[in-house]
């Protein structure tokens, strides 16, 4: 199977993980990347079902309004029963790294949000240790440089991400070579370096459940 084949596996796994667990007239909380695309294509078929969705980028906003999924401001909605995404990497602790699209710092709030956490992945995101995947870090503007020396005493190399802003207008930060054997203190500990938006690393509040693609079919962990 390709790749592209088994995140279509895993997003029908997804699609029909909703079907079974979001209750009628309920609201979806979609996250972005190419995963969560073939998440998105997925659930249309569903959409009369639900009162619509939440969604993590702006990206992921106009592929669910393009097929005629309604979605809503978070403010508007006080519960997320399921919400779905993809990661960048996944440890068996079901903590990840994710903002490899830049939409971490919303899919961070969504997630936050939700009851269950859904994580859709092909096999190559599962890993030991996490830190291979340089770890994305959203950055106020005027703050870049600081933050930048702070995560180099960190031990990391920080590289900005060229020509690109985030949906809040903001930068990314790509921090190289962290080996992450410690991921809520890390999580913890980059979040409170000021200029600092928000950081890729999803441990305080891991996934729930992942849904692997395997050559050998999806498998659930967790
Ligand atoms: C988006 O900002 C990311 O967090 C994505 O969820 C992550 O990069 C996975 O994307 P793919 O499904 O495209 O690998």
């Amino acid at each position: 199977m390709t790749q592209d084949e088994l995140k279509q596996a895993v997003a029908q796994a997804a699609a029909d993980y909703v079907a079974q667990h979001a209750p009628a007239g309920s609201i979806i909380g979609v996250g972005t990347g190419s995963t969560a695309n073939f998440f998105i294509d997925a659930l249309a078929p569903l959409k009369d079902k639900y009162q619509g969705a939440v969604a993590s980028s702006e990206a992921t906003r106009i592929r669910l309004e393009s097929h005629g999924i309604r979605v809503l401001d978070l403010n508007e909605v006080d519960d997320i029963p399921v919400y779905v995404d993809g990661a960048d990497e996944i440890d068996s602790g079901l903590n990840m790294i994710k903002g490899g699209g830049g939409a971490l710092t919303r899919e961070k709030i969504v997630a936050a949000v939700a009851r269950t956490f859904v994580c859709i992945a092909d096999r190559s995101k599962l890993v030991g240790t996490m830190g291979k995947f340089p770890l994305p870090v959203e950055v106020i503007p005027m703050a870049s440089a600081h933050v930048a020396r702070q995560l180099t005493k960190l031990g990391g190399t920080p590289v900005q991400r060229a020509g690109f802003v985030t949906d809040n207008g903001n930068l990314i930060l790509d921090v190289h070579g962290l080996a992450i054997t410690d991921p809520k203190g890390l999580e913890t500990q980059i979040n409170q370096i000021a200029g600092v938006v928000t950081n890729g690393l999803f441990a305080l509040r891991p996934a729930n459940l992942l849904l692997l693609g395997t050559a050998e079919g999806v498998k659930s962990i967790g």
